[in-house]
């Protein structure tokens, strides 16, 4: 991977700060530990190979930001990246999916990725080639004319002959190609000989859980089966795709992008495993608890190294790097199997949020809620607006509420945002309505029955 690609600490932090409020020290962790995948890299000599993971555990109140973190991290990561929840995975021997799925998974995001990034290299080539045989359709060969040199009485005016055709020839086909090029062809109906999909009908007999041992059913009959060529027409736009794509997989190495995929999991890789703090069992030793402790169990040797088979080949995962997340509101990060505590050395508690951090919540992050309604009626033709101090005034029943009852962090921001303007969404569309602004009065009139009632809000809030 290139250095000038791959973001500094700083800049990571910097991007997540664009839809994170707060949470400083936990953007500064895992800002580090990308960084760290690269610095290691770097490092040359048998030192590489002792360099191990420094992996994160997020501890923090419900609502506070732990996935979403995750989620943009994994905009940003150059690296293979996968979020997975620990819910999902079962012990071996269960029904489900077994841990080991996970590295699956991430192999397949890293083949997947530097494919597409094979592709684009030989994109142009392939473009070039995918035009050729384009021209090829559109001019096929004429048998006739070249009978006519026969005819012809000497060797000399034979070639002569030839030559000359054979220059007509070029010249019409490079006339084609700029006609091509100019776009004027693009619904020109062409013949085409495609390859048949065999895809969609392999989708439907394939059994769940299958690619759990790593199977590629669509490979594995895909390949048996003898590939059909099948004739269509199609217009010329069609046909450069299709060719092109077909010109792009003869040219991409697949042996040397399944390489650098397995080279990318084993030392880039970064798997993002949330609700950690759901496998954590009571410690009765009974029922359901006994799989979850199994799960833990069985993500040991993940984090630890193991060598997990793939249809790639075999990816050993000692150098991968494992963030983990959980609210742990039921059950304390310690509950968890020590050995497993001790595979993840860093820890970092996310803050709970304060009325001033959903002022900004509501109103900084790209994705802001504000920023949300105010587009979504923007399609409805109204100027939404709302004054600083309504904000202020959801901020702080946001943060009563929380106290009050039960603290759901920024998610409560969603509920009270919909309740407010409830309303004004089901009114519109209403003629005559282009501007709404809201204000504290407003947010009060509305809400402070609710806040006060203290069974309205259980339900509504
Ligand atoms: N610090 C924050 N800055 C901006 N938005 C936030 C922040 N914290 C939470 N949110 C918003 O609240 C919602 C819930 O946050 P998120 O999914 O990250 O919670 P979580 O910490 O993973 O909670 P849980 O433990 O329940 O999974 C998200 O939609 C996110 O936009
Ligand atoms: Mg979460």
């Amino acid at each position: 991977m290139k250095p000038d690609t791959e973001l500094t600490p700083k800049q990571i932090v910097k991007e997540l700060d664009k839809y994170i409020i707060g949470q400083g020290r936990a953007k500064r962790c895992v800002a580090i530990a990308l960084r760290n995948r690269w610095r290691r890299q770097q490092v040359q000599g048998e030192l590489r190979e002792e360099i191990m993971p420094n992996n994160i555990i997020m501890i923090g109140p419900t609502g506070v930001g732990k996935t979403e973190i995750a989620r943009r991290l994994a905009g940003l990561a150059n690296a293979p990246f996968l979020k997975v929840e620990a819910t999902k995975f079962t012990e071996v021997g269960y029904v489900g999916r077994d841990v080991e799925s996970m590295v699956r998974d991430l192999a397949d995001i890293a083949v997947s990725k530097v494919k597409a990034e094979a592709a684009e290299t030989v994109r142009p080539a392939a473009e070039a080639a995918a035009e050729e045989r384009l021209l090829d359709l559109l001019l096929p060969f004429d048998g006739s004319a070249a009978e006519a040199p026969t005819l012809a009485n000497d060797v000399a005016s034979v070639a002569h002959a030839r030559s000359e055709l054979q220059q007509r020839r070029e010249r019409s086909r490079e006339k084609f190609r700029q006609r091509l090029q100019s776009g004027e062809m693009e619904d020109r109906l062409v013949e085409l000989d495609v390859m048949e999909d065999h895809f969609s009908m392999m989708q439907i007999f394939s059994p769940v859980g299958i690619e759990e041992m790593g199977l590629n059913i669509q490979e594995l009959f895909g390949g048996m089966m003898p590939k059909k060529r099948k004739k269509r027409k199609a217009t010329v736009t069609e046909a450069r795709q299709v060719l092109t794509q077909e010109e792009v997989s003869k040219l991409v190495d697949m042996d040397k992008v399944v390489t650098e995929a397995i080279n990318r999991t084993e030392n880039l890789g970064i798997i993002f495993i949330d609700e950690i703090d759901k496998v954590v069992g009571d410690g009765g030793g009974s029922g359901p608890d006994v799989s979850r402790e199994g799960v833990q169990r069985d993500i040991l040797p993940v984090v630890e190294g193991t060598s997990v088979i793939t249809k790639y080949g075999i990816i050993k995962t000692d150098h991968i790097l494992f963030i983990a997340a959980g609210a742990f509101h039921a059950s304390k990060p310690s509950d968890l199997i020590p050995e497993l505590q001790g595979r993840f050395p860093i820890r970092v508690e996310l803050d709970s949020l304060t009325g001033k951090d959903f002022v900004r919540i509501l109103t900084e992050p790209r994705n802001a809620l504000v920023k949300q309604y105010i587009e979504l009626l923007k399609a409805e033709g109204v100027d939404l607006c709302f004054t600083a101090g309504a904000v202020k005034e959801i901020a702080a029943i946001a943060d009563r509420v929380n106290r009050k009852m039960e603290n759901i962090g920024a998610r409560r921001l969603h509920t009270i945002m919909n309740t407010l303007l409830e309303d004004l969404l089901f009114d519109l569309p209403k003629s005559g309505l282009v501007k709404v602004t809201i204000d504290q009065t407003e947010v009060k009139k509305k809400l402070e029955k609710i806040v006060e009632d203290e069974d309205l809000s259980r339900y509504i809030l």
